[in-house]
């Protein structure tokens, strides 16, 4: 059985080599495990889609096996209905189109800021540190309705949960000093309620520990994702001058490119695992009950017959139904507000920066290949 293909080496930012091979295979993880891996656009949809295929799950990276588990609270993102579709149905209900507006001018007013700050920096900077992490991290801060006395140490926290130079232990200990934060912070919100999202979710049926756990997920599955679109995104717009200068002249390509560089990029590839509830077929293939399955959401996003030409980069097309997102009742909650971060912070960059290039070679950028989220680990720039 061949190793499932992990080396985007040949170019960083395509699909590991062998990926799409085949639309269904089994392969070998890293840590030995046997999972189906599915590479079809039609195919990653239907597993998707289908909650015969379970989420309650952990492991596949770092060694550690896959198996099933029961979900810490909150986590929905590691539930099955009935219960994920509970905490899914009071968060989409306070996701509006209305709250997102509303944090239209903060992640303006947070882009402005943090350019400001970029540009007193040292020459070459690292766009990671400096741009692409303390985005995301501030507007969850905002979303959430973190006071901005304690984001400091909100931001702190995550990026020390995020660093690989973390151990498990440090990382370990600062989840439970964000989770007694956290504690703390919904007490004091009970006195005294404000706007954020943590404020409106009171009033619900949520126990303080479902408050708690579905605040660290927003934390860990809307940080780490859109810093790495931030950066990786520049770094393919900046390898593609014609592409960048139709981002820069035109603000209707500016939002368009948002979900190109997300179809192209599929930073979110093959990191998240399902498990067969039952026996199933799929592709005329019988996947026995407690088989773990995975999609390489990367190799649906450059099927041919999803687009034209999909190893082009071509940031004025149309929307194309692509996965980077996920699909089905697990679909990204958070989407709307990644690609207005995106939307916001790519032209303002752009804008900000003229001279904006690389200070190193493409070969001596550290892409994540040893990452679950595809991106770079730093982006050494001038201007
Ligand atoms: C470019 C940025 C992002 C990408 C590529 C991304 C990708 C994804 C993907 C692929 C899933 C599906 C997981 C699955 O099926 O198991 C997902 C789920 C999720 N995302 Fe995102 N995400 C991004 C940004 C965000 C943001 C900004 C937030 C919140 C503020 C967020 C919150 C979530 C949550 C809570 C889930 C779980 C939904 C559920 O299980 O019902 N994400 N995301």
């Amino acid at each position: 059985m061949r190793a499932i293909p992990t080396d985007r080496g040949t170019c960083p930012f395509d699909p590991p080599a062998g990926m799409a091979d085949e639309p269904l295979s089994k392969v070998r993880l890293a840590n030995g495990d046997q999972v189906w891996l599915v590479a079809r656009h039609d195919l990653v949809r239907q597993v998707l889609a289908d909650t015969r295929f379970s989420s309650e799950i952990d492991g596949g990276f770092l060694g550690a096996p896959l198996r099933a588990v029961e979900p810490d609270p909150g986590m929905f993102i590691q539930m099955d209905p009935p219960r994920h579709t509970r905490l899914r149905r009071l968060m989409t209900g306070r996701f509006t189109v209305q709250r997102m507006n509303r944090l239209r001018p903060r992640v303006e007013q947070i882009v402005t800021d943090t350019l400001d700050a970029l540009e007193q920096r040292p020459r070459p900077a690292d766009l990671v540190e400096e741009f692409a992490l303390p985005i995301p991290s501030l507007v969850i801060c905002e979303l959430l309705g973190v006071p901005y006395a304690e984001r400091e140490e909100f931001q702190h926290a995550s990026a020390k949960i995020l660093s690989l130079t973390t151990t498990v232990e440090e990382q370990e200990a600062t989840l439970i000093r964000l989770a007694g934060y956290l504690a703390e912070l919904i007490a004091r919100k009970r006195a005294e309620p404000g706007e954020g999202l943590l404020d409106d979710l009171l009033d619900t049926d949520l126990t303080d520990d479902e408050l708690i756990g579905v605040a660290v997920l927003m934390l860990i599955a809307g940080h780490e994702t859109t810093a790495n679109m931030l950066s990786l995104g520049t770094l393919l717009l900046l390898h593609h001058p014609e592409q960048l200068a139709l981002v820069r002249q035109s603000p209707e390509a500016a939002k368009t490119a948002v979900d190109e560089l997300l179809r192209y990029l599929s930073i979110v590839d093959v990191g998240m695992y399902r498990r067969a509830g039952t026996d199933l077929e799929l592709n005329g293939q019988v996947i026995p009950e407690g088989d773990f399955v995975t999609c390489s959401l990367a190799s649906a996003n450059r099927d041919p017959a999803l687009l034209d030409r999909p190893d082009e980069l071509r940031v004025t097309r149309p929307k194309t139904p692509h996965v980077a997102f996920g699909f089905g009742p697990h679909q990204c909650i958070g989407q709307n507000l990644a690609r207005m971060e995106m939307e916001i912070a790519y032209p303002a960059l752009f804008r900000r920066l003229p001279g904006l290039r690389l200070a190193v070679p493409l070969e001596k950028v550290p892409f994540k290949n040893d990452m679950a989220i595809y991106g770079v680990h730093r982006l050494e720039v001038e201007w």
